[in-house]
């Protein structure tokens, strides 16, 4: 007999159809909820779920007795519960690397259209206000040869290291939780404590996980030792940052600028001040959306599933101690 798994909320087709051919799939997009009848009955007997952004907790743990794997299509894994999950012995993976590139390039993206101030720009030609020279101060603030400062040195992180050192001959700060020798060598890094690459990077680009310990990490005091020219890009989580601290330095003068990918809540209210800003581009957490991206991601999960509804060990395993139990 097939095992059952749940896809929730995200799973490219060509994945799917790929799944499908090894398991009976329930999909659940966008209510997959336990207030939902039919998804908790459908956790009654679910072996594997894969998809996106499934808050995987004791209560929904308790609600699937026969699980044995979640396989996130993300690399992040803040919506599980790993502690939880290890002590039912529940594995748990996620999709890294394959979205290294398509992440440090949208991270590029913000600061370039930051700096350049490409949506004002954009809107400036389209509504008709092109009749003469651009004004100076609409005028935009260059990004080569700057000092960009890239807090958690992962492999994005690297990447946008890459992009910033060989493409626009910046000088690159890093901070993370241990020195990154190799990255130093390949682009120049130079590691520092947080406050000074606060005080020092012309952009400070947050690239961490969502852990206990970095929620809320940069908030009034980090935004008070930025420069007032500098500009702040969030591509990792929106709860790393005291969104409402964001929102005053900004409106304070305290920081040039903002690119920002991810929010808290998502999807961002409308009401969001942070939406009304002109020197603020917004994107919706679409750091790894790109067809051939997501579909690497979803192939990578299904693949993880696969391997661990067998029994086998995954290669993306994140609670290695439910394997060694
Ligand atoms: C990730 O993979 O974690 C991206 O942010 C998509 O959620």
């Amino acid at each position: 007999m097939n095992k059952k798994v749940l896809v929730v909320n995200r799973l490219e087709k060509e994945a799917l159809d790929e799944l499908q051919q090894e398991a009976d799939t329930n999909v659940f997009i966008g209510d997959a909820s336990l207030e939902n009848p039919e998804f908790l009955e459908a956790l009654q007997d679910a072996e594997g779920i894969t998809g996106l952004g499934l808050p995987v907790n004791k209560e929904l743990l308790q609600a699937a007795p026969q699980l044995k794997i979640v396989s996130n299509v993300s690399v992040g894994h803040n919506n599980l519960d790993l502690e939880e999950m290890t002590k039912r012995g529940v594995m748990a993976t996620n999709t890294p690397d394959v979205l290294n590139d398509t992440v440090a390039d949208l991270a590029f993206s913000l600061i370039l259209a930051t700096s350049r101030r490409i949506p004002e720009m954009d809107q400036y030609v389209k509504t008709g206000k092109w009749q003469e020279d651009l004004p100076a101060e609409l005028y935009g603030w260059d990004v080569h040869h700057k000092t960009l400062g890239i807090i958690g040195m992962g492999r994005i992180g690297e990447e946008i290291a890459h992009r910033a050192h060989h493409g626009f001959h910046m000088d690159i700060l890093y901070h993370t939780r241990s020195k990154k020798p190799a990255a130093e060598e390949k682009f120049g890094a130079t590691y520092c404590s947080l406050d000074d690459l606060l005080q020092k990077a012309d952009f400070v680009v947050l690239m961490i996980p969502l852990t206990p310990s970095t929620k809320g990490m940069i908030g009034e005091r980090e935004f008070s030792l930025m420069k007032e020219t500098s500009i702040f890009i969030n591509v990792s989580r929106g709860q790393n940052v005291v969104e409402e601290d964001l929102i005053a330095a900004l409106q304070n003068g305290e920081i040039r600028a903002a690119g920002l990918d991810v929010f808290d809540p998502e999807p961002v209210v409308q009401d969001n001040p942070l939406l009304n800003m002109h020197n603020v581009v917004v994107t919706p957490h679409v750091g790894s959306s790109t067809y051939a991206t997501e579909l690497k991601m979803s192939k990578l999960a299904v693949k993880n599933l696969l391997i661990g509804l067998r029994g086998e060990k995954p290669g993306e395993l994140l609670n290695e101690e439910v394997w060694e139990r």
